[in-house]
This record gives structure tokens, C-alpha cells and sequence, in this order.
């Protein structure tokens, strides 16, 4: 093997050994740069005859061209490398599933309002929303709870500047929507004529000074009040049990009025459920506080007691909700985990 094969094998040899198309490029710079190995060659014919000249460049130049011919050769392959990697780094596996974007879901206390409303709202009660932030008037005086009176102790609250306060139960609403109601009928019933039953319920949240397993300072009630010239303590007893049985899918429900005291409702009574059969079977538990509407109530909605009577009943969403599901923590439905909450559908 003459020298310049020697050299081309030896081009040949460090271009396989660039990884990279810089180490490359350094490589052929030894070889064919102006200062490399092929340009030396040519300079050192510089002495020869003329006919010397001929076949030595010529050799030269086979040398080169094989050199060049290898550059050429490794670049591609590098190129090629390259483009193999790129492929593999941004391979995409047309045939895997598409990411789902998480679906939402109702909270399981906005999945027992929603419940709650569409029962009502098939016996013809209107829904009714009214301000958490409340008056001292709306949420006790209204209510036959003046100031000074003992029940008010069990309501503890927050209190708000400018003398409002976070209401501690959805009774309030009993005033407001009967006022309102009262208000657009009020030409009908000086005219002697009456006025359409008011006939609503009214979801939303409450506020107590109260923290354990079972009470949240923040939680949620729902009001219900009928009123009109002939409803009783029976009706309230019908549309109750029929509530409760259509809410917890159970026709073997029994409902006790068990009494009590509220200052809004003489007489009243607390409403236990008790299921005949699962595993809550045979305890009695408490849903809501009902009562027949204290006259003195009917007089601040701008109705004549001695014309108009009903019932009233605030039952507990939070409280229905943990039955219905078995939930034995109040606090979980307020925490925000998502593995509790997601469960809920
Ligand atoms: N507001 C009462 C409470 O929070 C419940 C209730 C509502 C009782 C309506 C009677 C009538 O305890």
C-alpha cells in the first residue's frame, strides 16, 4: 500500500470516528484544509520535473477525491443519524386513546338541592333564593324572636358591620317571599277576593358558631312554607312524608312529628325518619324542624292570621345528603378533596 492510500484509509478512519458533524468537519480540515495533509502534498511537488508533476498530482488527486468522496459519505450517514433520532425523540403513537379532559360533576350537596327543588317543584313549589348576609329584623324580630328572647342564644352567629349578620337559618325567606307575594296580590285581597297559596321552598346556605362531625360553621338548609286560607298540620304531614319518600327511593319510610319549639310555629315539631330496612334501619333521625306559622309571623307578612295559616318546615341538606350516601362526616363535603368529592356523579 502506497502513502496516499495509507492517508485516504487513515481520512477515512477518523471521519468514522466523529460522532457528530462538528467532530466531522474538524476531521476534514486535517485532511483537506489549507493547511491540511492534501494541500502539503501539493506544495511539496514544487521540485519535480514536469512529467513528475503529472503523475504525482494526478496520484494526489486520486487521494483527494477518495478522501472527499468519504466526507461525503460520513456526512450523510451523520445527517441520517441525526434525523433517525429526531424521529424516535418525537415519535407519537397515533394509535393510542386521545387524553379525555376531565369531566366535571355537581358537588353531592348541590346533587341533593337539585333533588330536593325538582320534588317540590312537582308538588307546585316555587323556588325561592334570598341574601346569606341578613338583617337583624328578617332573621329574628320577623320571626317572633325579639330581641332578648331566649332562642336566640341556640343562633349564635356572625356579625356583620352596619349591623347585619350571616343568617342562621333560611327562615328569613319565609318573610321575604311572603311580603313579595303579599305585595303583587295586594289589591285581590283588599277587594276581598284572596290571593293564589303561597306554596315555596327556599335552598341556600347558613351560618352557625358551631364545629364538629356533624355542625359546619357554614351549612345548608332548605325552607319550606305553604300558606293559604285551609292548609293544616295534615297537609304538611303528607307533603313531608311524600318528599322524604320519593328522596330516599323508599316506600318503608315512617316519619314521627315529635314536638318541640320554635318561636315562628306553635305548635311544632321536629321530623325523625326511620328506614325499615339497610343498615340505618330502626334509629330514628332527625331531618327538620316544622311547625303550623306563629300568627304573629302571618302578621308580619302583611297577612290576616285570622284568614291565613300553613306550615313552615326547614329541613337539613347536609344532613340528607350524608343518609342518602353514608357519609359519616359532615366535614368531608367542605374539605375541596377531590378523591371524596369525585366520587358523587
Ligand atoms: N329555622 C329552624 C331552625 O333552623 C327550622 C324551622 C324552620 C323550624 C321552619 C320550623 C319551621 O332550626
Amino acid at each position: 500500500m502506497n502513502e496516499l492510500d495509507t492517508l485516504a484509509d487513515a481520512a477515512r478512519a477518523s471521519f468514522a470516528q466523529a460522532l457528530t458533524p462538528s467532530d466531522l468537519e474538524n476531521a476534514k480540515a486535517l485532511y483537506l484544509g489549507k493547511a491540511g495533509r492534501i494541500t502539503e502534498l501539493m506544495k511539496g511537488m514544487a521540485s519535480l520535473s514536469v512529467d513528475e508533476k503529472k503523475t504525482r498530482g494526478a496520484a494526489i488527486n486520486l487521494a483527494k477525491q477518495a478522501i472527499e468522496t468519504a466526507l461525503t459519505e460520513r456526512r450523510q450517514a451523520l445527517a441520517a443519524a441525526e434525523l433517525q433520532a429526531q424521529l424516535q425523540a418525537e415519535a407519537l403513537d397515533v394509535t393510542l386513546p386521545g387524553r379525555q379532559h376531565g369531566q366535571g360533576g355537581l358537588h353531592p350537596v348541590s346533587l341533593t338541592l337539585e333533588r330536593i327543588e325538582n320534588i317540590f317543584g312537582s308538588m307546585g313549589f316555587d323556588v325561592a333564593q334570598g341574601p346569606e348576609i341578613e338583617t337583624d329584623w328578617f332573621n329574628f324580630t320577623a320571626l317572633n324572636t325579639p330581641e332578648d328572647h331566649p332562642a336566640r342564644s341556640m343562633h349564635d352567629t356572625f356579625y356583620v358591620e352596619g349591623g347585619y349578620l350571616l343568617r342562621t337559618h333560611t327562615s328569613p325567606m319565609q318573610i321575604r317571599y311572603a311580603v313579595q307575594h303579599v305585595k303583587k296580590h295586594r289589591a285581590q285581597l283588599d277587594a276581598g277576593q284572596g290571593m293564589p297559596e303561597i306554596r315555596v321552598i327556599a335552598p341556600g346556605r347558613t351560618y352557625r358558631v358551631d364545629s364538629d362531625a356533624t355542625h359546619s360553621p357554614m351549612f345548608h338548609q332548605c325552607e319550606g312554607l305553604w300558606i293559604g286560607e285551609n292548609v293544616s298540620f295534615k297537609d304538611l304531614k303528607v307533603v313531608f312524608t311524600d318528599f322524604c319518600r320519593t328522596f330516599f327511593e323508599s316506600e318503608d319510610l315512617v316519619l314521627r312529628f315529635r314536638p318541640s319549639f320554635f318561636p315562628f310555629t306553635e305548635p311544632s315539631a321536629e321530623i325523625d325518619i326511620q328506614f325499615q330496612s339497610g343498615s340505618l334501619a330502626g334509629r330514628w333521625l332527625e331531618v327538620a324542624g316544622s311547625g303550623q306559622v306563629h300568627p304573629n309571623v302571618v302578621r308580619n307578612m302583611g297577612l290576616d292570621p285570622e284568614q291565613f295559616i300553613g306550615f313552615a318546615f326547614g329541613m337539613g341538606p347536609d344532613r340528607l345528603t350524608m343518609l342518602r350516601y353514608g357519609v359519616n362526616d359532615l366535614r368531608l363535603f367542605f374539605d375541596g378533596d377531590m378523591r371524596f368529592l369525585g366520587q358523587f356523579r
